[in-house]
């Protein structure tokens, strides 16, 4: 097993430093020298996708938060209405199905019985699924109508990283692919997004060698009870994640909120020292939820919190207001969780090591969950 991780302590570290190649590997061969996508394997027709007038994206823990991400992608960029539910939640509502949505199934094991239970459900009302999964031949992809593999390789540690990583690559390829099958407005932001995206492995691969003081910063909380995590956009799942590695991980109380809801409840919870990770949108671009960000941080940390932000390298807004600053490389709004993400990975594992914790085999949890 030792020489499986590779010289790392746990497979967690060895996954989480994965992830310039999990991300690069995802992308080879699926965007060819002009730009365009050639997403073969996606064998649903070109009519077939032409008519779909409604997405709807099912998963759970982890997948799931890669899947509200890629809301923001698809709406953006293609214009189709998105919905994003727990695959949990869904076939017990009588969701409204027919032939023209489009279900995408995220799963990194391909064996989770809440999610296959949803898209059997899916499929029973005649609705094309399409699974992104990352174990080849396992069962959702098999009961799809197409999938779209995530090249992580095997992901060992139940808490996951590289494999949600790549999920966010899948769909946003996905987003993109159906942008171009449809011939919807295409601008050229769509072929800097995709300039953008294949940049992305090599800014994942700068932020883990900035990663010191995150891990410094992660042992020095080792004693606190709580830590709330705020984001907005695609900052919001991005600050869910954050909290569910840490309460898996580190089994600490640990929740994300969307910025703008501070105001109407969870405000109340900030009290002197309280760590609160804020993940601040990319500067240009978005800069009224940038600008609302950083009056959220003046605010809470006005009543005590001790403020940890995650900001882009150049944006010195936030400098007066962070007690604790961590950069990652600038980035569209949309791709901004593909590095964000990473510093709160190291900071899951390192606390949960600090407190003692296994990291790779949390209490209480299975890698994949087959019952429902
Ligand atoms: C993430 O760290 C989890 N351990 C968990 O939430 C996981 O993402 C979820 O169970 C879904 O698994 P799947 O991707 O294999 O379907």
């Amino acid at each position: 097993e030792a020489a499986e991780k590779g010289g790392y302590d746990y497979f967690m570290l060895k996954e989480i430093a994965e992830q310039p190649k999990a991300v690069a590997d995802t992308l080879l061969g699926r965007i060819d020298a002009s730009g365009s996508l050639t997403l073969d394997e996606v064998r649903i027709p070109g009519q077939a996708l032409r008519e779909v007038d409604k997405v709807v994206i099912v998963a759970c823990g982890t997948a799931f938060h890669a899947g509200m991400i890629a809301k923001y992608a698809i709406e953006h960029w293609t214009r189709i209405p998105c919905e994003v539910e727990l695959a949990s939640e869904f076939r017990y509502r009588d969701p409204i199905l027919d032939p023209q949505t489009l279900v995408i199934a995220i799963s990194q094991s391909g064996e989770t019985m809440d999610t296959l239970m949803a898209l059997r459900h899916a499929r029973e009302q005649g609705s094309r699924v399409l699974a992104i999964c990352n174990t080849n031949g396992s069962t959702i992809p098999r009961e799809s109508d197409a999938v779209l593999y995530t090249h992580a390789g095997p992901e060992v540690a139940v808490a996951s990283t590289k494999a949600f990583l790549t999920q966010l690559v899948a769909c946003y390829l996905v987003a993109l692919y159906l942008g171009q099958v449809r011939g919807t407005k295409w601008g050229d932001e769509i072929h800097a997004v995709v300039r953008d995206l294949a940049k992305i492995s090599e800014q994942v691969e700068r932020v883990l060698e900035t990663m010191e003081p995150v891990r410094e910063l992660a042992r020095s909380l080792a004693a606190k009870d709580t830590v709330l995590f705020l984001g907005r956009h695609v900052g919001y799942p991005v600050a869910l994640e954050g909290a569910l590695k840490l309460k898996e991980l580190a089994y600490m109380h640990a929740e994300g909120f969307a910025a703008g809801e501070l105001k109407h409840g969870p405000i109340a919870l900030i009290e002197d020292d309280l760590p609160v990770v804020v993940v601040v949108p990319s500067a240009r671009g978005r800069s009224v939820l940038h600008d609302k960000i950083v009056s959220n941080i003046q605010e809470i940390r006005a009543r005590g919190a001790r403020t940890i932000v995650i900001a882009e390298e150049g944006d010195e807004t936030v400098v007066p207001y962070a007690d604790h600053l961590i950069r990652i490389p600038a980035t569209p709004t949309l791709l901004q969780p593909l590095v964000a993400t990473v510093p709160l990975q190291v900071f899951a594992c390192e606390l949960a090591t600090a407190r003692g914790n296994e990291v790779d085999q949390p209490r209480n949890l299975a890698k994949s969950v087959t019952v429902e």
